[in-house]
Order: structure tokens, then sequence, then C-alpha cells
């Protein structure tokens, strides 16, 4: 694994760089417990940095849900455009993402760009002063001087956890500090790809059809099939399945977790058997811990409630597996797998539930294949529209972080009279 993905040195460990040296300093911090670390991480009852899956309660998943909705429905017209577009005009946006990006980035952007924020960005260290020595501690200091946000990716676990604690320890002395938001730090979290995730899957399980009417419901309809006689709207009470590298799918880990969150939910992780690409041991205890039921699964076609796993689960979260991490161990572990067993093909998805949503946190992997395009017209093919998700759902985050969002809802009942 690429030294920068791992969590900052131990004491056994000298650090040696200053960068190494800044984490040790938050270590302590670090490690604490989830719900310790939470109430650092808020102002006033809402979020005030966005770090980790573990910060979000169902309530707040279904208030964005609701602000995300509001914001998409504003945004059809120009006079709600214009509204938007007001709220956050006063501030600025720091994208500093020092990791490739495409959607996370150009979402980000899109969203603050519909609540008026100006956004401007470093996308590779080697255009600043990281170059000249500067620490990124310091990088993200000078940021906060000049900005209102920072949104950040990096390949380093934990970064952008410890820049909260740095400018919660600002805020403390009395000196500037503004949010900071995590858009994915190393193999550990990504927090609102999970966020996308779940509202993709409010809006898909809300079974909500285009005809609906007093007389006749998509819903209704899908109970009428064989095998959907017991189909609930809602995440609760559903099957889960993730596919491919979950072992440094950082987006597996932040979307496990939320879904943990739900009432009576199984979690299926399916992956080859390769020490890197299977489960890690935190994420196991993580779940445990939660009393989440969840298996281990080699194939799709290993059995569930003694039915093939493929045929019994509500969604599908397909990843690609992340060579680029791969060590020359890793490599020699892959050369025996036979992975085309962990790419789908039009019969799989033939097999699935009719409603079930195939989601990918993208980009897929036009070598690799996990999802061919032939997949793409398929109703339940649902990555593109997730990825648009993502810019209506973190403009409802930015809204919830600078406390616009009653704003938006106020209007929205106003003028749409729901
Ligand atoms: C993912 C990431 O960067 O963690 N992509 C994303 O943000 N949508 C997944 C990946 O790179 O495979």
């Amino acid at each position: 694994m690429n030294a920068l993905m791992q969590p900052p040195a131990s004491e056994s460990n000298v650090p040696r760089t200053q960068d190494e040296r800044d984490l040790l300093h938050y270590a302590g911090r670090l490690e604490r417990p989830t719900k310790v670390k939470t109430p650092e991480l808020e102002r006033s009852g809402r979020l005030r940095h966005v770090i980790f899956s573990g910060q979000f309660s169902v309530e707040l998943l279904e208030e964005l849900g609701g602000v995300a909705d509001a914001i998409r429905l504003i945004s059809k017209h120009r006079a709600g455009q214009d509204f938007l577009i007001n709220l956050l005009h006063h501030k600025r946006a720091m994208l500093y993402f020092t990791q490739p990006s495409t959607r996370t980035f150009l979402s980000f952007m899109a969203a603050c760009q519909i609540l008026g924020i100006t956004c401007n960005e470093v996308r590779d260290a080697s255009t600043s002063s990281e170059t000249k020595g500067e620490t990124r501690f310091d990088s993200i200091r000078m940021f906060s001087s000049y900005f209102d946000l920072i949104v950040m990716r990096s390949p380093l676990a934990r970064l952008a956890e410890s820049c909260a604690y740095l400018m919660n320890d600002l805020e403390r002395s009395g000196s500037r500090s503004v949010p900071i938001i995590n858009a994915g730090s190393g193999a550990d979290e990504h927090p609102t790809q999970a966020l996308l995730d779940i509202y993709t899957l409010q809006r898909t399980f809300s079974f909500a059809g285009p005809n609906d009417s007093a007389h006749t419901s998509r819903f209704e309809d899908l109970r009428r099939l064989p095998g959907c006689e017991n189909l609930t709207k809602g995440l609760d009470g559903k099957t889960y399945a993730f596919c491919g590298d979950i072992g440094r799918g950082r987006t597996v880990r932040s979307l496990a977790m939320l879904l943990a969150n739900y009432e009576n939910v199984r979690l299926v992780f399916i992956a080859p058997d390769h020490p890197s690409l299977v489960m890690r041991e935190d994420l196991r205890q993580r779940l445990e811990a939660r009393n989440v039921r969840f298996y281990e699964f080699d194939s799709f076609e290993q059995q569930l409630d003694g039915r093939p796993v493929i045929e019994q689960l509500d969604a599908l979260y397909m990843t690609r597996i992340q060579k680029e991490h791969d060590t020359a161990a890793d490599s020699e572990h892959s050369a025996a797998i036979d992975f085309s067993r962990y790419c789908l093909s039009p019969e799989l998805v033939g097999r699935m539930k009719p409603y079930a949503p195939i989601l990918h946190p993208f980009p897929r992997d036009q070598h690799f294949g996990e999802i061919p395009p032939e997949i793409d017209d398929d109703p339940r093919a649902m990555y593109f529209r997730q990825a648009r998700n993502g810019m209506w759902v973190r403009a409802a985050l930015l809204a919830h972080v600078f406390d616009v969002d009653g704003q938006i809802m106020r209007y929205f009942h106003g003028n749409f009279g729901v």
C-alpha cells in the first residue's frame, strides 16, 4: 500500500517530516471513538466540519435528501436559480484536491455555483508552495485566510480530520477558522460520496413512478410481481451488496457505515479472496459493534437464504479494482484470480430483482469491465443519475453547513405549495 494512505506514524515509528510530526500531534484525538469526536465537528446542532460518515444520523440524511430535492426543483426555473445563487454569494471556497478526481471535484464546484459560492482550486501540489517545503498544515491554514470553506481530497488518510482539529484549535485561540469537508481521504473515508449514494437509494426506494395516481402506482405494480410481495418503501429491511475492491474502497467503507444506521439491513461484501481486496479488520469490527448483519462472499453465486445472492439483493454497489495501489505482492496474488467473476453481464443483471438499482461511485474501468456499457440502458442502471445526485446533495450539504437550508425550504414551500 502507498505509504501516504497509511494512518499517521505511531509512537514507535519516528516521524521524519514536519507533516508526519503534525499528524502525530493529532494522533490522540484521531484515535478516540466516533461518538466522542462527533460533537467537536458540530456547531449549534449542525455540522461544521464533514469528515466521516459516522456524523450522519438517519434524521439528518432525510433532512439533507429533502433539501436536495427542493434545490433540484427550485433550479428548474430561472427565478429559482436566481434565488439560490444569491444565498451564499458572499462566500468563497477552496477546492484542494491533490488526488485525481472528476465527479467529486466538478460536482462540488457545480454545487458551489448553484448557491453562488465562488470556487478556487489547487489540484496539483507541485504547483503550490508544497514543492518549496511548505507543510500541508501550513497550506490549509493559508487557505483558511483567504476562503470561507475548504473542500479537500488527499491520499493521506485522516489528513482532513486533523485539519478539522487544526481549525478548531485556531477558533479556540481566537484566530480565523473555516469548515473542512472531506472529499476523500486515502483509503479511509469518502463521506460525501456515501451521502449521494444514500440520496440515490432514498429516491429509488421511494418507488415513485411518473404515472402514479390515485388508482395506479409503480410501487403496487412492483408488489404484484413474483418474489416482490414483501417489498417495502425506504432503506430499512433491505439487502445491500458491494462488489469489487472492498479493502481499498473508501466509498464502500463510508456507505457501509451509513447503511448501518438503518433498521434490519443486511450487507453482503463480494470480493476475490485476495489480502488487499477483502474487507479490512477495522470495518469488520465497526460493523460488529453496530450489530449489523453482514456476509463476506467471493462470488455472485454464493447462497443467501438458499438462493444465489445476485437474485436476492435489493441494491448492488459495484466498484473498480484500484490497481494503482497494488504492491508487488498484490500483483502476485492477483495472477491466480479470475477477475471476470467480479464483472456484471446482461445475464447476471437479468437475474436481479426487477427494481434493484445498480450503483457505482465511478470511474468504472473500461479495461477491467466491472460494468460493461451494454448495461447502461437497463432501468436499474443508476450510476449516471447517482453522479448527478452528487451535485444536488452536495449543494444541500453546503446549505446546511452555512445555515441557509431553512431559507431554501421556506422558498420551496412558498412557491411549490408543498
Ligand atoms: C472514488 C474515489 O475516489 O474514492 N471515486 C469517486 O470519488 N467517485 C472511487 C474510485 O476511485 O474508484
